[in-house]
C-alpha cells in the first residue's frame, strides 16, 4: 500500500531523513514513533506529496508522489501537525467548504458531512455543528480536523501527531476513533507517546536521527528489551557476617555480570543486578547464596518495557546522529 524506499531529505545542511525504508501493508494501523526532530513530519510530508524528498522513491497504492501526486492526494487523508482550522468558521459551514475543495460533487456533500460527524463524535449535542471553530475545546477541533480528512473517504490516512494537546479522557477517545477506522482504513500515524502506539497499532516503526532504528510488532519490539537484562533480587549475610561488600564483590565476578547496585533496607539488601542480554544469572546467583549461606528471599528477572526500548535506542541514535552533524 505504501512503499517508503531509500529516503532522503535534506533542508539546506541539515539531514533531516537519511535513507528511511519501509512498507506498509493495506489495512494496518502503524504507528510511526520518535522523539522530537527524528524525521517523523519531513518523512509523512513527503509520502503526501506535500514535499519532494531530495532521493529516494515514495509510492502511495502503486501511485508515485513526485509523478503523480493529484492521485497519491486523491487517496491519502492527511492530518498535519497543527490541524489549520478557519476560527470564524462553524463547524459544518467549515466541513462544506473543505467538502467543495475535495471536489465533492454538491449532492453528495450533505451525506459526506453527515457521515463524518457521525464518525468523527460531533453530531451530538445538537449545536455541535452549528458552533465556531474558535469555540471549540482542543479535544473537538482535533476531531474536526479528522472528520476533514474524512470528507472524500480516503483509503489511506496519514495523521501526524492526532492526539497533542489533548487531555487523557480525549486522549482515549481519539485511539478508540483510531482504532474505528483502522478497519477500514490503511492508517499512518505518528507520535512520541508510546502508549499510543503501543495500543493503536499492529505496527510501530521507531525513527531517530532520521533513521529506522526499529520496526515490528509492539509485542516483538517488547520483547528485545529483556535484552536490558535485570535480575532484582534481596539478599542478607545470613549471619555469616560477610559484609556488604563482600556481597558486591562475589555477585560482580559472576560471569555475565554487568554491574550491581544495591540499597539496604532493613538488614536486607535489594540488588539490581544488569546483565548480559544473553544470560539469565538466576540459577548462578542462586548456587552462590546456597554455598556462601546467604538469605535469599526475592529472585526475579526484571521486564523491560517498550518505552526502555524506545528510550535506550532513540538516545544512542539522536546521539550519533549529533555527532555526524
Ligand atoms: N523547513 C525546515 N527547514 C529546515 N530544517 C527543518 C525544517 N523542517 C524540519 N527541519 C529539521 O529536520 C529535522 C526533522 O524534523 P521533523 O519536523 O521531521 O521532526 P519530527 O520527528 O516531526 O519532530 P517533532 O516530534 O518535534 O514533531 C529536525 O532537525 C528539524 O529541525
Ligand atoms: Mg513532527
Amino acid at each position: 500500500m505504501i512503499d517508503v524506499k531509500n529516503l532522503t531529505k535534506w533542508y539546506n545542511t541539515t539531514l533531516a531523513v537519511d535513507d528511511v525504508s519501509f512498507r506498509v501493508e493495506k489495512g494496518s494501523v502503524v504507528g510511526f514513533l520518535g522523539p522530537n526532530g527524528a524525521g517523523k513530519t519531513t518523512t509523512l510530508k513527503i509520502i503526501t506529496s506535500y514535499l519532494p524528498a531530495t532521493s529516494g522513491t515514495v509510492t502511495v497504492n502503486g501511485f508515485d508522489v513526485l509523478g503523480e501526486s493529484i492521485d497519491v492526494r486523491g487517496v491519502i487523508g492527511y492530518m498535519p501537525e497543527n490541524t489549520p482550522l478557519y476560527p470564524e468558521m462553524r463547524v459544518r459551514e467549515y466541513l462544506s467548504f473543505r467538502a467543495k475543495l475535495r471536489g465533492i460533487p454538491p449532492k453528495q456533500r450533505k451525506a459526506a458531512i453527515e457521515r463524518v460527524a457521525e464518525r468523527c463524535w460531533l453530531s451530538k449535542p445538537e449545536n455541535m455543528m452549528r458552533r465556531r471553530l474558535s469555540a471549540l475545546s482542543r479535544g473537538y477541533q482535533q476531531r474536526v480536523g479528522l472528520a476533514e480528512v474524512l470528507l472524500h473517504a480516503p483509503p489511506v490516512l496519514i495523521l501526524d501527531e492526532p492526539t497533542i494537546g489533548l487531555d487523557p479522557a480525549q486522549i482515549r477517545d481519539m485511539r478508540t476513533l483510531i482504532g474505528e477506522l483502522g478497519g477500514e482504513h490503511t492508517i499512518i500515524l505518528s507520535s512520541h507517546i508510546l502508549a499510543e502506539v503501543e495500543q493503536t497499532c499492529s505496527n510501530i516503526i521507531i525513527i531517530a536521527g532520521g533513521q529506522v532504528v526499529a520496526q515490528g510488532p509492539p509485542n516483538q519490539l517488547r520483547g528485545r528489551v529483556v535484552g536490558l537484562n535485570k535480575v532484582l533480587a534481596e539478599i542478607s549475610d545470613g549471619g555469616t557476617g560477610d559484609t556488604t561488600e563482600d556481597i558486591l564483590r562475589d555477585i560482580k565476578a559472576m560471569p555475565g555480570v554487568n554491574d550491581v547496585s544495591c540499597e539496604a533496607v532493613k538488614g536486607w539488601l535489594h540488588l539490581e543486578i544488569s546483565t548480559d542480554p544473553r544470560s539469565d544469572v538466576r540459577e548462578k546467583l542462586f548456587d552462590l547464596t546456597a554455598e556462601k549461606q546467604w538469605a535469599l528471599r526475592e529472585l526475579r528477572q526484571a521486564k523491560g518495557s517498550l518505552e526502555d526500548f524506545f528510550v535506550q535506542i532513540t538516545y544512542e541514535q539522536t546521539m550519533q546522529a549529533g555527532a555526524r552533524a
